[in-house]
Parts: structure tokens; sequence; C-alpha cells
């Protein structure tokens, strides 16, 4: 080896003991080039002080949710004006107006994160590649582009879509997006980067061999996303665009409505710095962030640290007090993500995971835990909105716009979105008029697919038309860019 390179070693070394982590060194000199080479590279981009202070406060004592004294639920705006609310009427009409414009001037971006693992599913890949649609099977990446596309085409100007991936798919969603000619949209217009990464630490603080040569990382939490659009470029890009405000979305929900002109422009003119949409919960347990104002400050307290007594809590009228679930929707405004990481560091928490990360022990064996040996941190996008100015919730419904496919059977599975997505088309024909066939039980009874090239809102759907007779008792419907297509299922 080099002097140089021995050199490097011995100070990696010194910092690494320093900090607690010399045994990550351990199998050395076992490894070849390439190996040594692996490891060191992700020694270097490790952040060591910041793994020590992690370490002491997150995993070695179990830190205690950090919930707020006073909690208290929050004021939202409403789907839709009460009727006679003649301000908010014309709030909403301007904030609608303002939404429009903005996307004509090409002051939005579209903001996907894609960077998580899909293990609850049990779909191997790139999450986004879930084949979704009830008829055409279309995956999740390309509802999105057609939805981005269609309001592209309304607002004569391309919308520029930023992707978040992490290391685990980087490679595989831009292969599959490149094999399927990016749905569409202009590559130009495509922009993926990568999420950073964070070592699992062991219950005594120390990180987690994955292998003699590697260490055990995993995607640092949705939260990371501001971090990598800083670091990444994406965000110089955005400047050099004039993209003012990101549409951001998960990337499980094709119910989503990526882009909603009244939402981003009750953002815009609250001079709001990140708004979020809620859906009133399915139940007191329901599995979503819930937001609530916490000591005074608009947050979301995610359902596994909300109290249970407190997720139980009625009003007088019976009626959860908490049930402002969060279906992760957000716009933050550029400004606000460049502030935030204006110094390279991110003030976000970490929230602790307990899980079963395979490692490679002292003697170099590897071992297959069979209970949780690891600990792993991540940061999350919501914890963002107590650090923005004048941030505001809106409700939506969740028949509209939310049926994230989660598990791979039960709630939020393929079934269940699949059913809500037929059930979904079906209101948006019935409002255009168009007759629904339906079965005893009230489930549309024809097989139903719009594409968002057809229409990506149901004022679309009444915009274009479609021949009042044309679901067929027991019939497949599938609302191409060009109108009805007859479909078959096998698609
Ligand atoms: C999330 C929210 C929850 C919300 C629900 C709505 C968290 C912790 N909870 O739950 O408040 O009510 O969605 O559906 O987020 N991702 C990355 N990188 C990561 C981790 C995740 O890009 O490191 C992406 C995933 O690809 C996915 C999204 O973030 O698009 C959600 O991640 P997931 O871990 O599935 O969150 P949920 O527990 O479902």
């Amino acid at each position: 080896m080099l002097a140089e390179h021995m050199e490097e070693l011995s100070t990696l070394r010194a910092r690494l003991d320093a900090a607690g982590q010399g045994h990550v060194l351990r199998h050395w000199d076992e490894l070849d080039d390439a190996g040594r080479a692996r490891l060191a590279d992700q020694l270097a981009a490790l952040d060591l002080s910041l793994l020590q202070r992690l370490a002491a406060e997150y995993v070695v004592r179990r830190p205690d949710a950090a919930l707020p004294t006073q909690i208290e639920p929050v004021e939202t705006y409403p789907q839709q004006p009460a009727p006679g609310d003649v301000t908010r009427t014309a709030m909403y009409r301007d904030a609608r107006a303002r939404g429009l414009a903005l996307l004509h001037e090409g002051k939005v971006g579209a903001f996907l994160v894609a960077g998580g693992q899909g293990t609850r599913l049990g779909y191997d890949g790139p999450k986004g590649e879930f084949p979704v649609t009830p008829i055409k099977r279309h995956p999740l990446f390309r509802v999105f582009a057609e939805q981005l596309r269609a309001w592209g085409r309304d607002a004569r100007r391309a919308i520029p879509w930023y992707i978040m991936t992490s290391d685990a798919n980087d490679a595989a969603t831009r292969a599959y997006f490149a094999a399927n000619a990016h749905f569409g949209v202009d590559p130009g217009d495509v922009y993926f980067f990568q999420q950073g990464m964070m070592p699992a630490f062991g219950s005594d603080g120390r990180l987690l061999l994955a292998g003699k040569d590697s260490l055990a990382l995993s995607p640092d939490g949705h939260g990371g996303s501001l971090r990598a659009l800083a670091k990444s470029g994406a965000l110089a890009d955005m400047r050099r665009r004039g993209i003012e405000h990101l549409s951001y979305f998960q990337v499980d929900n094709p119910l989503v409505h990526c882009i909603d002109p009244l939402f981003l422009g009750l953002h815009d003119l609250t001079g709001s710095e990140m708004s979020s949409k809620m859906i009133p919960k399915a139940g007191p347990l329901e599995k979503v962030g819930n937001f609530v104002r916490g000591d005074g400050v608009l947050q979301v307290i995610e359902y596994s640290d909300l109290p249970e007594s407190l997720a139980r809590q009625t009003d007088a009228a019976g009626a959860l007090r908490f049930n402002a679930g969060s279906i992760a929707i957000h716009a933050l405004r550029t400004a606000f993500i460049e502030r935030l990481t204006a110094d390279g560091e991110l003030r976000l928490p970490w929230h602790r995971a307990d899980k079963k990360v395979p490692f490679v022990d002292e003697t170099g064996r590897s071992v297959e835990p069979t209970a949780p040996n690891a600990v792993k941190l991540e940061q999350f996008i919501f914890d963002a909105i107590p650090l923005a100015s004048n941030a505001i919730v809106v409700d939506t419904d969740r028949a509209e716009e939310f049926s994230p496919v989660k598990n791979a059977e039960g709630v939020d599975s393929p079934a269940t979105c699949l059913r809500d997505q037929i059930r979904r088309a079906a209101r948006w024909l019935g409002e255009a008029a168009v007759e629904v066939p339906r079965q005893p039980d009230g489930e549309p009874d024809a097989v139903l697919e719009i594409s968002p090239l057809f229409a990506p809102t149901a004022e679309h759907v009444r915009a274009r038309g479609v021949p009042m007779t044309a679901v067929q008792p027991g019939g497949v419907l599938f609302l191409g860019p060009d109108g009805p297509e007859h479909a078959d299922i096998s698609g």
C-alpha cells in the first residue's frame, strides 16, 4: 500500500476509535482492494461526530417521544367554502386562479419521494413499478406521469418532475423510466436524485457491518429529501427554472392529485411555506399521522406516537377530537427548503425504529437475527411543518384522493386500491351524467379506468364529455387519451 494511503488509513482509524467505532475496520486486513475501497468510501461519507451524538441521544437510551405539553386540534381550510361564506368563496376562486397561473408561469415542480423499500407490500423492486390500475395494469409511475402531462398540457407548459430514489432502487428506477420512454414525459424535465443513507446501529450504539467490507446502511427517511434536494443540485435546477413551489407526494397512492391548483393557490395566497392535505381519519387508531396544534404550533404526531387516550378522545358531539389524518401530500416553497438547508445541516428530529438487520459479528460470521437487534434512524418530511411560516392544512376527501398500496392484503392493499379507483371513476362519470350500473350492494357493476390523459379530475371528465350510455352492466370501460376504448382485462 502506498505511504499516503497508509497515512489516510491511520487517520481514519484514529477518528473511528475516537468516535467509538473502530470495530468497523476489524476485518480490514482480510479485504481485497475493491473491498477496502468500498468500505473506505462508505466511511468517508459518514459524519462521525453527528453519529456519536445520535448514538447517545437516540440509540443507547431510548428517547421519550417528545410530545408537546398542550395538544389541541387544528383548524383547517375546508374543501369548499361553506354556502353563503362570501369572503371564502372569493378567496377560493382567487386561489384556484392563482394555482393555474403558477402552473402557466412554470413556477411549480412535482416532487415524488420514492426511495423507500416497499417491504410491507412484499414487492421486489421500486414500488413505483407496481401495476396498480384496474384494466391496463399501469404502474404507479405512469399514473403520476400522465397526470403531470395532462396538467402540463392545460398549462401549456411542462411541469418538471423531481424524483427521489435511494441507493437500493436508483439504477432500477432510472432503467425503468428509460425502458418506458419516461411515460411520455420529456426526459429533460425529469430529475432523478438519490437520498442519503444512514448506518444502522447495534443497541450499544456501535455501527453494524452488513459484510466485512460494508456497513449496514438504509435510506435516511423522506425528511432526508430536503437535504438531498440541496446536495444533489435539484434545488439549484429549480432556481434556474424559476420554480417557486414543489407539489410533494409519495409513491404509494394512485388517487393522489399530483397537481391541485386550488391547494397550490391557497398555499401561495396565504404565504404558507409548507402546506398539507388532511382527511378525516377512518377511526381513532388509523395508521396515519395526526395534524395537531402542539404548544401552539402546527405539527404532525405520527400514529405510533399519539397516546391512545388522546387518539380516542371525542368532542361533545361524539366526533373524534383528533381526526385530521395526514395523507402525506404537501406543497413546499423552494425558498423554505433553501433556508432549512442553508448551512448544510437539516435540523429535523430523528425517529428511532427497532429492526432486524443481518450483520457480520466479530468473528466474521454472518448472523440473521430473529428479533430486532438494530436501531435505524430516519427523518420525516412532516417535521419541517413546525419550522414553516404560515403553515396551513387543507381538507380533502378520502374517496377522491387517498387509497395507498401499502400492504399485500387487507387495508391499504392492491385489492382496496383497485376498488377505490373504480369507485372514484364511477363517481366522476356520474358527475358527468353518465349512468353507471350498480350491483345490489351499491358497488359499480363495471370495471372502470380513466387515464389521467383523458381527464385528471372529475371536472375534466365533465368538460370532455362521455356518451351517456358508455358503461354497460358488467362491462369494461377504459377512457384513454382519445376517449372510450373497448378494453379487455388481460391488458
Ligand atoms: C406515511 C406517513 C404517515 C402518513 C402516511 C400516508 C411516515 C413516517 N408516515 O406512512 O404519517 O399518514 O404515509 O400514506 O412517513 N420514503 C423515501 N425514503 C425513505 C423512506 C420513505 O423516499 O427513506 C418514501 C417512500 O418511498 C414512500 C413514502 O416515503 O413514497 C412513505 O414511506 P412509508 O415508510 O411507506 O410511510 P408510511 O409508514 O406508509
